[in-house]
């Protein structure tokens, strides 16, 4: 039985895939197909993102991932001679290295999905003992970020001990906890040790081996306390069961994340899954808060949404220029810290009720970002005092404010800043030099 405060405490000397390109220094940017499309995804479907995130400003940006997910290969064979997985081209009638080439041609990257077991969550061969021809063949094809989900596993490739894995969505969890975890593991138990990240490790040497750097995204839903070993093995890992396109689940996930943010800094972070930004009936104010909290915690950034149809409201989120400088500052690798649960004491585990005060310094704006969550389903006053925000309590009384959502420029600040937010709205501050 484990609290999350309680994984704060021990960090793990830890190294993660290091390389002298910078690739997965920061968090990643891109787009996948999945909350998009599930499996039915083709050639033009794929190229039809590429091209929009050109189209849109979103590569200007710095989004360039385009990232196929489940579903482009043969089911249930591989090649009788070579043992590679065998490319869709149904699908993909150019094969992933034809698709991978146009992709590079528009100046983008390209991410493939796999699996740490013996087929992947749709059916699909997937890579444990093939690890090292799979990373071959990726290499190959010209891949640049590979996703390795969870499923398939062999019983003999599970866990001795279960894990907790607080997922928030159970009265039977309260704060986080797990109380009636079959099988727990003995205190103090090595998670690095689990078959689970062996499954992970395996995959990571086989892409070290390549001649190609490969962007590697773990996706173990956060079994096997993968906090502990994430960083060292990958540039990302999933913390938590599949994001769909709602605000409850969204607020969910937003409250585990929120506890693992001492896990994340340059070369490392914890992924609270891709973003249903656009998708499903997710309100303005929905996008927006879901989007803001996603960069201030330094998450990936994968757009899921179809691009040729996205609205300019979504896109407007999107591309908020000050969430994403912040998530891509090169200087400082910290995420924003809740300073303040605001809805609940500090420091309360609550699905419905994450916290709603946040901040972090930032090099590129040469400031402090605030970010003030309504969590609740009606409008209310939140107010950033700046005597109670940990990088300016020690200053001056007043800042200059921008507004990130509208770019205002409000002038010198006196104090705080009060906003009225509509329900699962959040307001974002630049708070710049004293004044
Ligand atoms: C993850 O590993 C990298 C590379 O060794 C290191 O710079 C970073 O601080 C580690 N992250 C954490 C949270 O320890
Ligand atoms: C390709 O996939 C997209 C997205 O699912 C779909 O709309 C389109 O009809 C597909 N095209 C073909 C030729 O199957
Ligand atoms: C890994 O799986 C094997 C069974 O194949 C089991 O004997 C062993 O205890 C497991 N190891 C861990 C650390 O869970
Ligand atoms: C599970 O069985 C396979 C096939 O026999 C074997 O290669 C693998 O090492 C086993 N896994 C573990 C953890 O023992
Ligand atoms: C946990 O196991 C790993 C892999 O065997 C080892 O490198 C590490 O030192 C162990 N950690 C502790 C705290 O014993
Ligand atoms: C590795 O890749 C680089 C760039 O693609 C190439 O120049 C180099 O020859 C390759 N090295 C080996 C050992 O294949
Ligand atoms: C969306 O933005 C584009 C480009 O700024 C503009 O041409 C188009 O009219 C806008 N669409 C809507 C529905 O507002
Ligand atoms: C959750 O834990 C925190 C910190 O231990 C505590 O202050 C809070 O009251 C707890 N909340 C509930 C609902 O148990
Ligand atoms: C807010 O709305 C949700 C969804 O309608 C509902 O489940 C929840 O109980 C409401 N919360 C409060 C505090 O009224």
């Amino acid at each position: 039985m484990l609290i999350p405060l309680a994984v704060l405490a021990a960090l793990p000397a830890a190294h993660a895939l290091v390389g002298e390109d910078g690739v997965g220094r920061l968090p990643a940017l891109g787009w996948n197909s999945w909350n998009a499309f599930g499996c039915d995804i083709n050639a033009s479907a794929i190229m039809t993102a590429a091209n929009q995130m050109v189209n849109l400003g979103l590569k200007d940006l710095g989004y360039e991932y385009v990232n196929i997910d489940d579903c482009w290969s043969i089911k249930g064979v591989r090649d009788t001679t070579t043992g590679r997985i065998i490319p869709d081209t149904t699908k993909f009638p150019d094969g992933i290295s034809g698709l991978a080439s146009q992709v590079h041609d528009l100046g983008l990257k390209i991410g493939i999905y796999s699996s740490a077991g013996e087929t992947t969550c749709a059916g699909y061969p997937a890579s444990l003992g093939h690890e090292e021809v799979d990373a071959e063949s990726f290499a190959e094809w010209g891949i640049d970020y590979l996703k390795y989900d969870n499923c398939g596993v062999p019983s003999n490739w599970t866990d001795k001990y279960n894990a907790c894995v607080p997922d928030g969505s159970s009265s039977q969890n309260p704060n986080g906890t797990c109380p009636d975890l079959a099988n727990p593991a003995p205190e103090g138990y090595n998670w690095t040790q689990s078959n689970t990240s062996v499954r992970y490790r395996r995959m990571r040497d086989a892409l070290l081996n390549q001649n190609r750097t490969i962007l590697y995204s773990l996706c173990d839903w956060g079994n096997a306390d993968v906090n502990e070993w994430g960083n060292a093995t990958g540039n990302s890992w999933r913390t938590t069961g599949d994001i769909s396109a709602d605000w409850s689940r969204i607020s969910q996930i937003a409250n585990e994340n929120s506890f693992l943010m001492n896990y994340v800094d340059f070369w490392g972070h914890p992924d609270p899954d891709m973003l249903e930004v656009g998708n499903g009936d997710l309100t303005s104010a929905e996008n927006r808060a879901h989007f803001a909290l996603w960069a201030v915690m330094k998450s990936p950034l994968i757009i899921g949404t179809a691009l040729d149809a996205v609205s300019n409201d979504t896109i407007s989120v999107l591309k908020n220029k000050y969430l994403v400088d912040f998530h891509q500052d090169p200087v400082i690798g910290r995420p924003a810290y809740p300073y303040k649960w605001g809805y609940n004491p500090d420091w309360t585990f609550d699905p419905a009720h994450p916290a709603e005060y946040w901040s972090g310094p930032s090099s590129t704006m040469g400031g402090t970002l605030i970010l003030m969550l309504n969590s609740g389903n009606d409008t209310a006053t939140r107010t950033a005092t700046w005597s109670e925000v940990p990088e300016l309590k020690d200053g001056s009384d007043s800042y200059q404010v921008i507004d990130a959502w509208s770019g205002d420029d409000l002038g010198c600040v006196e104090k705080g800043h009060s906003v009225s937010l509509g329900s699962h709205d959040v307001s974002v501050l630049v708070v710049k030099g004293e004044c």
